[in-house]
Formats: structure tokens, sequence, C-alpha cells
């Protein structure tokens, strides 16, 4: 029997291959959109309108969740945005949206979910976190904060609630080639900033990883598997050999070693 499943941003990208790929193998999925209108008979699955950015908006969709009585089985928190720039000159405006969007809005989708799953005495919740967010990358740092600030929340979720048959848990994608970079605020680069040739050089290089990423459908399959499971790990790891070999790399590296290895990665 197929999962009641909750894909947040399926209008694009990571969450479109998850949302697609769990409606062909039987499960019934509900994708959001901050713009489902945008979308009609796009998809075969139901696209239901959410900013995990607004309480109203969290709180509208899990109204209409009740009204069709749709207990969630499984919430993949998905939806998220990128940002790019030298810490320094990012306005702090617009570091906490960043927050809002890739911390704050998943952290409200769980805890909208886990007194449902409760109730059900089972479910999941995937937190699409990323590869980045296991290291302060160059001119990513907001980012790279974001995604690690949700890594150590899960780790937090999961020892509190114990076992209820509740699994919170993340997954990190490396590159995959989907629209994020088109959408992503970017701190403009200042002439005379002392960071100017670096940062222009990095977002050069960011978009050409995401440009050659790999197919989002491999994040599609990874999440199928992991919902079956009874007792995940708590991180999950998938992307190109390199990308995944770098946090091995960390572990086992002296400190200053990795981070030369990153300034040369990066040019700096
Ligand atoms: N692509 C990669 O290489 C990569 C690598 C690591 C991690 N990730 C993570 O994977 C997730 C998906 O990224 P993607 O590459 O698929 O990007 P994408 O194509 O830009 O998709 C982002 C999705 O998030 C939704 N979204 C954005 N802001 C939202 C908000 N405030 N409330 C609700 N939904 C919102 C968008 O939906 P609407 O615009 O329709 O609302 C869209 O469907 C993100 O969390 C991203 O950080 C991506």
């Amino acid at each position: 029997m197929g999962y009641i499943v909750l894909v947040t941003g399926a209008s694009s990208g990571l969450g479109k291959s998850i949302a697609l790929h769990l409606h062909s193998l039987g499960h019934t999925v509900f994708g959001t959109s901050r713009n489902p209108k945008q979308y009609i008979d796009t998809f075969p699955f139901t696209l239901l309108e959410l900013d995990v950015t607004i309480k109203e908006s969290i709180a509208h969709l899990f109204g209409e969740l009740q009204q069709l009585n749709k207990p969630i089985d499984v919430l993949i928190n998905n939806a998220g945005v990128g940002i790019t720039g030298p810490v320094e000159e990012t306005p702090l405006e617009a570091m906490r949206a960043n927050f809002e969007t890739n911390f704050f809005g998943p952290l409200a989708m769980i805890q909208r979910v886990l007194p449902l799953m409760r109730k059900n005495k089972k479910g999941t919740v995937i937190n699409i976190t990323s590869i980045a967010g296991y290291m302060g990358l160059p001119f990513r740092g907001a980012y790279s904060a974001s995604k690690g600030a949700l890594n150590i929340m899960t780790e937090a979720i999961r020892l509190e609630i114990g076992n209820q048959g509740i699994n919170v848990i993340t997954l990190a994608p490396g590159d995959y080639a989907t629209d994020i970079a088109s959408r992503r605020f970017h701190a403009p680069v200042i002439n005379n900033s002392p960071y100017q040739k670096a940062y222009q050089g990095s977002l050069n290089t960011m978009d050409s990883h995401i440009d050659s990423g790999n197919d989002p459908i491999e994040i599609a399959h990874k999440v199928a598997v992991l919902i079956e499971q009874a007792n995940p790990r708590p991180h999950y790891v998938v992307g190109s050999f390199i990308q995944k070999f770098s946090l091995t790399l960390k572990k086992i590296l002296p400190q200053k070693a990795y981070e030369k290895l990153l300034k040369n990665h990066y040019k700096l």
C-alpha cells in the first residue's frame, strides 16, 4: 500500500522529480508551490498552495489536508532557495530571508506534522539539506549555514522524539541540474570590493557545477528507498564520488589541509 506524501516545492527541480517518481510508484502525492495556479494540469499529482515562510499559508495547507482526510505519512521538506555573496557585503535581511525559507520553513512544517504523525504512530520526515551544509563554502556562507543548521536541528529532534515510529532524517544532495541558480539571491558584485574577482570567479564555478550537475532523478530514487526504511540513519548524502569524498576528507584531514584544498578548488 502506498504512502500519503507531502513534498514542499514540487513545482520544479528536485521536488518535482521526487513528487513525480513517488506518484509513479503508487504513492498519493501532494506537492506544493507558492503559485499552484501557474501549473494547472501540469502534474499528475495534486499541487497545493504553500509558502513555508508564511504562518497562515502553512495553517491553510494543513487545514486543506485535514478536510481531505489525508493523514501525512511522509513529509519531504524540499522547498529551498540559494543565496550567494561575500558574507561581509551580503545584506543581513537577505540572509534572514534565506533562513526563513531554508531553515525556519522546514521547522515550521515539522512542528505541524509531528503531532499528526504521533497520533498515527508512524511517519517519516526527510529534510533536504545540502553537501554545502557540511562545510562553510566561500560566497555561500549563508546557504551553507542554513543547511548546516537544519542538519543539527534534525539531530536534536531525533533525540527528543525518541522511538515513536517517527523518523526524521536529512538527505544532502551534491550538485544537481535544476534552475536553482536562476532563482537564488545574488549579492551584487561590487566594483572595487576586495572580493570582486574571487566572488565573480566563484559564481562562475558554482553555476558550471549546477549546469553540469547530475539528474535529479537520483535524489528521487534515494527518497523512494529511504521512506521504506523502518530505522534509517540520521544523515544521507547523494552526489558525485568527488562531492561525497570531500566529506570523508573533511573528517580525516587536518583542518588546515582541508581548508587549503577548498582554497585551491575555488582558486582563492
Ligand atoms: N540543485 C542542487 O544542486 C541542490 C543541491 C543541494 C541542495 N539542494 C536543495 O534542494 C532543494 C530543491 O532545490 P532545487 O535545486 O530543486 O531548486 P528549484 O528548482 O529552484 O526548486 C525550489 C522549489 O522550492 C519552492 N520554494 C521556494 N521558495 C519557497 C517558499 N518560500 N515556500 C514554499 N516553496 C518555496 C519553489 O516552488 P515555487 O516557486 O513554485 O513556490 C520550487 O519548487 C532546496 O532545498 C535546495 O537548497 C539543491
